[in-house]
């Protein structure tokens, strides 16, 4: 071996608790797990001593904006992967609504390559739907599959013309490819940033609909039942969303989704005012029965895994005031701290549910060969310190962004350790 991780908690579902293992490594492979009662002779390898901390797979986010290239004050490829290490992800996958928009054979390689240059987690690009994402004309997706885009999606926007996404599925399917989508109809959400509720109610304000949301669900599901499109629904945020994923997923329609820890966590009432664009994002904090709705989505397994939607913004953008800043929030520094906290800490979910939102749900869905601690598959591991508390600070972050609104939340769980095929890329 050249790394052993010594006397580490491993989740046991068969048991329903934590157990010691030893796990072996070489060639950026688990070659070995041993029982935690069983000697290791560590030769020449590395020792890390994982005592007391829990040994998961490495953390899986699916839905992750990278800003590079064309927006590098934000963020970078290199920013980026380092945030996500410090967070315990090993795979992320990035959103093209960059500039120019990943929407050429070239701007996937450019992504594949700086981060393979960046040699530290792994980043998997995601094309789009249409050219520059305007919605107009379909980008080549035969090129940009072989050019190593995983799916495709206008994340940002949703695809407004049904006929225009029913030909996307068309030809995703003809590649056997997944379309992953935002789902927002424009014509029910000009002019607002909160969800309708009682928030923008008390605050006089113009309310997003929770069918603007679900209306593209609705459209969707039918269409992948229309092309067997595998397709995927980013960031569900709605009661009615939920319930339209359960149906399609009860007549066997190709759908799975994804939520953000922020809409399992935040209503529109938690937010404290209209001073801190740091509670704007898009979709928005909706009302408390869609947050026990998409939870509950969640838990029965109608949402498959938990994304970030990392989305930074420069602290100049996001002072321009909530009407002005954009859409977003960072995600990666605080995802698991954040959910450990406030559903395994409290007993309400099993950690090894948790677990598996983050690693092998993800992984499953988009056929990674990662997202499990088993031998013979990639040395993809977080190490977390379940025990410390601690209070969420941006200016810790490694994100060039920090605009999120958990500042001074005390959360614990924190990974300690990221390691990315067998090496070392984030260590506290
Ligand atoms: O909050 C969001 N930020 N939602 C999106 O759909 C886009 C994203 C971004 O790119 O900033
Ligand atoms: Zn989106
Ligand atoms: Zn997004």
């Amino acid at each position: 071996m050249t790394l052993w991780i010594l006397n580490g908690s491993v989740w046991d579902e068969g048991s329903g608790g934590l157990v010691v293992k030893h796990i072996g490594i070489r060639d950026g492979v688990i070659q070995e797990i041993k029982d935690g009662s069983a000697d290791v002779d560590t030769g020449s390898a590395e020792v890390i001593d994982a005592g007391g901390k829990l040994v998961s797979a490495g953390f899986i986010d699916m839905h992750v904006h990278l800003r590079d290239p064309g927006f590098e004050h934000k963020e970078d490829i290199v920013t980026g992967s380092k945030s996500a290490a410090k967070g315990g992800f090993t795979t992320i996958a990035c959103m093209p609504n960059t500039r120019p928009v990943i929407d050429t054979p070239e701007t996937v390689r450019y992504v594949i390559e700086k981060a393979e240059k960046a040699d530290l987690i792994k980043v998997l690009p995601y094309a789009s739907i249409t050219k520059n994402e305007l919605g107009r004309e379909l980008t080549d997706f035969a090129a940009l599959k072989e050019a190593g885009a995983i799916g495709f999606t206008d994340d940002g926007v949703g695809v407004q013309n049904a006929q225009m996404m029913k030909d996307a599925m068309t030809l995703a399917k003809s590649l056997d490819m997944p379309i992953i989508a935002h789902c927002e109809d424009d014509t029910l959400v000009v002019g607002a940033w909160a969800s309708e509720g009682e928030f923008s109610k008390k605050h006089g304000l113009k309310g997003i609909p929770n069918e603007s949301e679900a209306i593209h669900v609705g459209r969707d599901v039918l269409l992948s039942e229309a092309t067997g499109a595998h397709y995927h629904v980013c960031h569900v945020s709605t009661e009615q969303s939920v319930r339209l994923i359960r149906l399609a997923k009860s007549v066997g329609i190709s759908v799975t989704a994804e939520v953000c820890p922020h809409h399992l966590v935040l209503a529109d009432e938690d937010i404290p005012g209209l001073d801190d664009a740091n509670w704007k994002m898009n979709p928005p904090l909706r009302t408390p029965r869609d947050v026990a709705a998409v939870i509950e989505g969640l838990e029965d397994g109608t949402i498959d895994m938990i994304v970030t939607d990392h989305a930074p913004h420069s602290a100049e953008e996001k002072a321009r005031g909530v009407d002005l800043a954009p859409f977003g929030i960072v995600g990666f520094e605080t995802a698991f701290p954040l959910l450990y906290t406030k559903f395994v800490a409290t007993g309400k979910w099993t950690l090894g549910f948790l677990l598996s939102r983050m690693t092998e749900t993800p992984a499953s869905v988009f056929r990674l060969d990662t997202g499990k601690l088993a031998e013979g598959t990639p040395a993809d591991i977080t190490i977390v310190d379940l025990e410390s508390r601690r209070s969420v600070d941006p200016q810790t972050f490694l994100s060039k962004s920090g605009n999120t609104p958990f500042g001074g939340w005390e959360l614990s769980g924190w990974p300690t350790t990221t390691i990315v095929n067998g090496k070392v890329v984030w260590s506290e």
